[in-house]
């Protein structure tokens, strides 16, 4: 969609809160930069973005997001090299996402000059807010929902589009216990999972309460239909390494292409690893943990890049996966943060600089 985007107006805050923020303690997404986009949907067009200090929203009651959900988001980071330089990491792969989601939601998709000159500019008014520590970055949230009025369940006519940014640690560390899912499930043929829809997450909640309560930190689903295949570990991708073969699902209806997996897919390659994307059954990684044949399993998605999984439980059983000191996960985790932080050759093209 092309559009003639007038100059994005910046209204800077009086003062910083940035002296208040402990950098060297960050939890996940739970401290926000000084600033925000914000773009508005009305009279059937979006407006040019502006920049405005970081504050609360005033809504509708009746405003459509409450009611019907109809909201989408992104997830991205801005990275800082030892020479202060920043860089994104295949933003136009998050623009092209957010509008592929948008487009199944019955929102009106975001012109790609909006998103990629408001998303670089909102970065560069708040650098300094990106950390600098080993394994810290800036977390990037894109989201648009509903804040057109009415308690018609339709589309709405009004819309926000937002970009918050929220310096973070880790997502987590160390190796997680997942649990086989086989009642519930996180999507469907023909429904969103494919979508990053904001629902798709509410929906998981539950069944991973469950799982906790089970001792598991989180959840690998499986198909809706038979609950046969293997699909995603929480809201991220899944890895399995059965011998010296690095095998991945299809991405489908129900699986969320993700930007992580597909770069860690590019990688193996170049590293000579072998690779498969094919459907994977539980059967096959029950037997291959039974005959040792299963050497890792990994979660791959944004916020923690590779998150190894050092159990898995199904049908009442435990299966730890064996502790590996040359492990594909660190491998493949090594090359694509030394490349998302600018300290290694990027053949691929992936980096954009601010
Ligand atoms: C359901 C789901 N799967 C996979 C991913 C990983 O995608 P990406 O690597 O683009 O962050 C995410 C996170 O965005 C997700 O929400």
């Amino acid at each position: 969609m092309s559009t003639t985007m007038q100059k994005i107006g910046i209204e800077k805050v009086k003062h910083s809160k940035i002296d208040q923020v402990d950098f060297d303690n960050l939890s996940f997404g739970s401290v926000f930069t000084d600033h925000m986009l914000v773009c508005d949907y009305k009279d059937g067009a979006w407006e040019t973005p502006k920049i405005t200090p970081y504050q609360p929203i005033t809504l509708d009651p009746s405003s459509k997001i409450f009611h019907y959900g109809q909201s989408i988001f992104e997830g991205m980071k801005a990275y800082k090299d030892t020479e202060n330089k920043v860089w994104l990491f295949r933003p136009l792969d998050n623009f092209k996402r957010l509008n592929i989601s948008a487009k199944r939601m019955a929102i009106p998709e975001i012109p790609e000059e909006y998103f990629m000159e408001g998303l670089k500019a909102l970065v560069e008014v708040d650098k300094n807010w990106i950390p600098q520590k080993d394994g810290s970055s800036l977390y990037i949230r894109p989201f648009v929902f509903a804040s057109g009025k009415g308690f018609h369940a339709s589309p709405a006519n009004e819309y926000k589009f937002l970009i918050c940014l929220a310096p973070s640690g880790s997502y987590f560390s160390g190796k997680v216990k997942v649990l086989i899912e086989e009642t519930y499930s996180r999507s469907a043929n023909g429904g969103v999972g494919y979508a990053k829809a904001g629902g798709n997450y509410a929906g998981q909640f539950y069944p991973t309460q469950l799982a906790a309560e089970k001792g598991y930190s989180q959840v690998i689903w499986t198909d809706d239909n038979n609950h046969e295949y293997i699909e995603e570990a929480g809201a991220m991708n899944i890895f399995v390494r059965i011998n010296d073969t690095l095998i991945t699902g299809p991405t489908s209806d129900r699986i969320l292409d993700g930007i992580t997996r597909k770069s860690i897919l590019q990688i193996a390659e170049d590293e000579g690893i072998a690779t498969e994307v094919r459907k994977i059954t539980v059967t096959e990684v029950v037997e291959a943990a039974k005959n040792g044949s299963l050497k890792e399993m990994f979660g791959a998605g944004t916020a923690a890049v590779i998150s190894p999984i050092a159990t898995f439980g199904f049908r009442d059983v435990d299966y730890d996966l064996p502790e590996l000191k040359d492990s594909f996960a660190t491998r493949l985790k090594k090359r694509i943060t030394d490349i998302q932080f600018n300290r290694a050759e990027d053949p691929f093209g992936w980096r954009l600089e601010v």
